[in-house]
């Protein structure tokens, strides 16, 4: 697999990788990239190329790791693209399968009993992945935040977050992970085949896409995130 480096075009990227799109939206940068390299592009808009290449090497490649030199960017970088990525889940992806799931709805006559059943799984998930995201939006990134400020300032970390840890957060990705997994699986294997083709399928299309998504974000929050905040924890400690 290949590594997306500075001098790359930017099209070349998203000629690679179409789903990287919304991704870079993340920063700032819109279509119409000409032929500027990422380096150029990234000078332009005053982003971190170190933190854009890591960002976009992470989705592009799961196994991908970055060389500890490329760590180098700050974490509140990676707490604003994940903000970013929570809010791109609501004003975007949510609702965008809420839509196809009602096309699919629109065209049922009858009992509808399956669809019914997987409308009920999918706003169980939704419930589920958006008290996951109230929590990292309410306790965990403003624990991370205060435990920067602490490191760069030099200051004690406030009381009220005092004897937490980024271990004590019950930060698990497994479950919503593995439950978009099943909402997928259902459709592939239960979907009564009595509805319009397309429509199906572009419900289904919604959902993987959704789900890669969501996996890189939990890959960026587990593989970057944490690394790096209890890199910092242990170096206040020893302080
Ligand atoms: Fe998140
Ligand atoms: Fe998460």
């Amino acid at each position: 697999m290949v590594h997306f480096k500075g001098s790359d075009k930017l099209a070349k990227l998203i000629h690679a990788n179409q789903f990287l799109l919304p991704v870079i939206n993340r920063f700032g940068i819109r279509l119409g990239f000409k032929e500027r390299t990422v380096s150029q592009i990234c000078d332009e808009f005053g982003i971190d190329e170190n933190f854009f290449l890591t960002i976009v090497n992470t989705y592009n490649n799961e196994d991908y790791f970055p060389e500890s030199d490329l760590l180098s960017f700050s974490p509140r970088l990676i707490i604003d693209y994940l903000r970013k990525t929570h809010s791109y889940y609501f004003n975007y992806l949510f609702p965008e399968v809420e839509r196809r799931l009602e096309r699919v709805l629109a065209g049922c006559e009858g009992s509808c009993d399956d669809l019914q059943l997987i409308k009920k799984f999918y706003n169980k998930y939704k419930e589920e992945l958006s008290k996951h995201i109230e929590e990292e939006e309410d306790k965990v990134f403003p624990y991370i935040l205060a435990i920067i400020d602490a490191w760069e300032n030099k200051v004690p970390v406030p009381e009220k977050f005092k004897g937490y840890s980024m271990q004590s957060f019950e930060q698990e990705h497994t479950n919503v992970d593995q439950k978009i997994y099943d909402l997928k699986n259902i459709v592939i294997k239960y979907l009564n085949a009595s509805y319009d083709d397309n429509d199906c399928n572009a419900f289904l299309y919604s959902i993987f896409q959704f789900e890669k998504d969501l996996l890189d974000h939990a890959r960026i929050e587990d593989k970057i995130l944490e690394v790096k905040v209890i890199e910092l924890e242990k170096q206040l400690k020893n302080g």
